[in-house]
């Protein structure tokens, strides 16, 4: 029998949902009497939670599972958890002999048993179901932060846009009950957490796989805003068609709900949405836009664009250009298009040059940097509500965000950590605002740079 491992390391790489279920995996190994470790190098348990959505995001992996010989850590355990594990399956063992485990996205709740079978049989172990059955113990996640949590609501996708992989990767959308999230938020409260941010593929689809539950996402969010101590609610990442007038209107009417919403756009020429599948026309994605605007004027968007899709023109790609300039998100995750094995636009070619997708992408990189400068130049002066997270980087200011997720930092006692502040933004540093309380001036000595 192998010698069974005292302490465990976690690579995460990818999504939020990624981190929480590497959140998850640590509960589940520190009630099994684990420690953790700082040592990637020397832990006797190493997992790699991956992710898939680009090639670039892959080949980390592969690169670092191809440097683990298994002479060098004969004493060890490693495994393959996340996106990759379900999108290689046990492929990966041809490829990384030295590897012991491939767990897929759900199944984390057998990692436990994962582990005492490979001590006992010292064979290489793979699990990877393709629905998510819903039996995972939330409640055992080690989350790092005493302020904000995040919670699953949904997992998997059912969108199936052409260049995703997700929907092959984490399955078909399975909701979680409502008394589950409801219990789960609850306990954060009484733990003392400020912030809940709601996590699926697709939160707004959240209830329409269960009718009888007659719970559907904005439902939900009444439930979850009525829990007496959480100030804030945050939900990622929702589909431009499912934001509906009800989703607006609670964003409106329900005090902990951040006006801050992620609207993926992808691309800005209908033929290219077309392509993509994403099931809205430019015109249609402008109109909803409109539409929140209208009913939460102070709302701030963010959003995901690919550039250089298959087929994708200069012209296009200058509808996209245009439709950020018009529409200012205050936060863009911007993307150049990778072929992904198993998804439907992996069968047409990549024509979009290498070079003409970086040329695109810095095109929007630097459209969005302008956007956000002007964008910061309107906060100045202001008075921001700010959610006190911890300390920042520097040892010396706390660090915040608003509720439209902007970073801030500013001078403050460390008692502040977890409470709401009133903070006057004073300066950046790039992207970070600084701000001061009420009363107090930013230390021109300080390490920050004021602009
Ligand atoms: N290539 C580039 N970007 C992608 N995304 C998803 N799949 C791909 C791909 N094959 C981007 C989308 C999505 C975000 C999470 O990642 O913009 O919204
Ligand atoms: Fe992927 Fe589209 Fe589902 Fe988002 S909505 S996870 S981009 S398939």
């Amino acid at each position: 029998m192998r010698k069974p491992p005292k302490t465990f390391f976690i690579r995460t790489y990818g999504c939020q949902m990624n981190e929480l279920d590497t959140e998850i995996m640590a509960g589940q190994l520190l009630k099994k009497g684990l420690t953790p470790s700082l040592d990637e190098e020397n832990a006797d348990l190493l997992i790699f939670n991956t992710c898939s959505i680009r090639d670039l995001a892959e080949r980390k992996v592969m690169g670092k599972l191809g440097l683990l010989g298994r002479a060098s850590r004969k004493n060890s355990i490693v495994g393959v958890t996340g996106c990759m594990a379900m999108a290689k399956k046990q492929t990966l063992f041809r490829k990384f002999p030295h590897l012991d485990f491939v767990i897929g996205t759900n199944n984390i709740t057998d990692l436990d048993t994962v582990i005492d079978e490979i001590l006992y049989t010292d064979h290489q172990i793979h699990k990877t179901d393709d629905r998510f059955e819903e039996n995972l113990d939330y409640l055992i996640a080690k989350r790092d932060s005493k302020v904000k949590a995040h919670v699953s609501i949904i997992r998997g996708c059912d969108k199936y846009c052409t260049y995703c992989v997700v929907p092959y990767t984490r399955g078909e959308e399975v909701s979680r009950p409502p008394e589950s999230i409801v219990d789960e938020c609850r306990r954060l409260a009484d733990e003392g957490y400020k912030e809940i941010t709601l996590l699926g593929q697709n939160v707004n689809s959240y209830g329409k796989d269960r009718p009888e539950w007659n719970c559907l996402f904005h439902d939900l969010l009444a439930k979850l805003d009525a829990i007496e101590g959480i100030e804030r609610i945050r939900f990622m990442t929702s589909h431009p068609v499912d934001i509906t007038v009800g989703l607006m209107e609670a964003i409106r009417d329900l005090p902990s709900l951040c006006e801050f919403v992620h609207f993926p756009l992808q691309a800005g020429s209908s033929r290219i949405l077309k392509k993509m599948h994403r099931i809205y026309t430019k015109e249609q994605y402008f109109e909803k836009v409109r539409l929140l605007r209208e009913i939460v004027p102070n709302a701030t968007l963010g959003t995901d664009i690919i550039v250089g899709f298959p087929t994708e023109t200069d012209a296009e790609f200058e509808e996209t250009y245009e439709a950020m300039k018009e529409l200012r998100f205050s936060v863009a995750f911007i993307f150049a298009y990778s072929a992904r094995t198993g998804t439907p636009a992996k069968r047409w070619k990549d024509d979009v040059p290498e070079t003409v997708k970086q040329e695109r992408l810095q095109r929007l990189l630097s459209l969005q940097n302008e956007l956000g400068q002007e964008e910061r130049q309107q906060f100045l002066g202001q008075d921001v509500e700010v959610l006190v997270e911890s300390l920042n980087k520097d040892g010396k200011h706390l660090k915040g965000r608003t509720r439209c997720w902007k970073k801030i930092v500013f001078e403050g006692d460390t008692d502040m950590i977890g409470t709401l502040q009133q903070v006057k933004v004073q300066g950046f540093h790039h992207q970070t605002m600084i701000g001061a309380l009420p009363g107090r001036q930013i230390q021109k000595t300080s390490k920050l740079k004021v602009v």
